[in-house]
């Protein structure tokens, strides 16, 4: 069955740094890993996000977006730095995920901000987020400012170096799934 890598960003409006960050990343790991990669922004899951207060709130189309992401094998996920956090939508669609769903989900984490005053947000904000749910975020996070940037695509080279080792450190997770099964029992 082919894996799924699925990108979540966090953005409120397109075009948007953060999406086109998370999609580089998902378009360079579903290439290295043989798998099938989607985007969703926050654009996706429309109107009835906002007013949600529980997973059976949102629409169709919303619902069937969350089945995806839920659903999927890795996750990149990426949100715009506002006010030194990410956004208020998507913590508002991350509170409607069961506090099991996401437990051993490979995530790597992505955000972007104006500069640098706010680099360590993947570190203070976004993976204790994901490790409330006991996900398996991944070592190296992959922060961009406005400058890392040339015409809205992720141009720097440190940026690109660091998108690299972040892509790299999936290959436990994607190796191991290939492996024959009775090589995974030890025979
Ligand atoms: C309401 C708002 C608050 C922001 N707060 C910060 C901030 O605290 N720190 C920062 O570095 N950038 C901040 N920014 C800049 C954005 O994080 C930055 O431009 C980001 O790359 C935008 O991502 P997007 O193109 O995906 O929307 C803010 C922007 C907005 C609109």
């Amino acid at each position: 069955m082919t894996r799924t890598i699925i990108g979540l960003s966090g953005n409120l409006d397109r075009p948007s740094k953060t999406r086109t960050l998370v999609q580089t990343v998902v378009a360079t790991a579903a290439s290295e890993f043989h798998a099938t990669g989607t985007i969703y922004d926050l654009t996706d899951f429309g109107p009835s996000l906002g007013a949600a207060r529980r997973v059976a709130d949102l629409d169709a189309p919303a619902r069937a977006a969350l089945d995806v992401i839920l659903s999927a094998d890795a996750l990149v996920v990426g949100s715009p730095v506002y006010k030194g956090s990410y956004t208020g939508l998507f913590k508002h669609l991350i509170d409607l995920i069961d506090p099991l769903a996401l437990a051993d989900k490979p995530v790597l984490l992505t955000a972007t901000g104006g500069g640098d005053r706010h680099a360590l947000v993947i570190e203070h904000q976004l993976r204790p987020l994901f490790g409330f749910f006991e996900a398996r975020t991944l070592p190296t996070g992959i922060y961009a400012a406005d400058r890392d940037f040339t015409g809205g695509q992720p141009t720097a080279p440190a940026l690109l170096d660091r998108l690299g080792r972040a892509v790299g450190q999936l290959a436990p997770y994607f190796d191991r799934r290939t492996l024959p099964e009775v090589f995974l029992l030890g025979a």
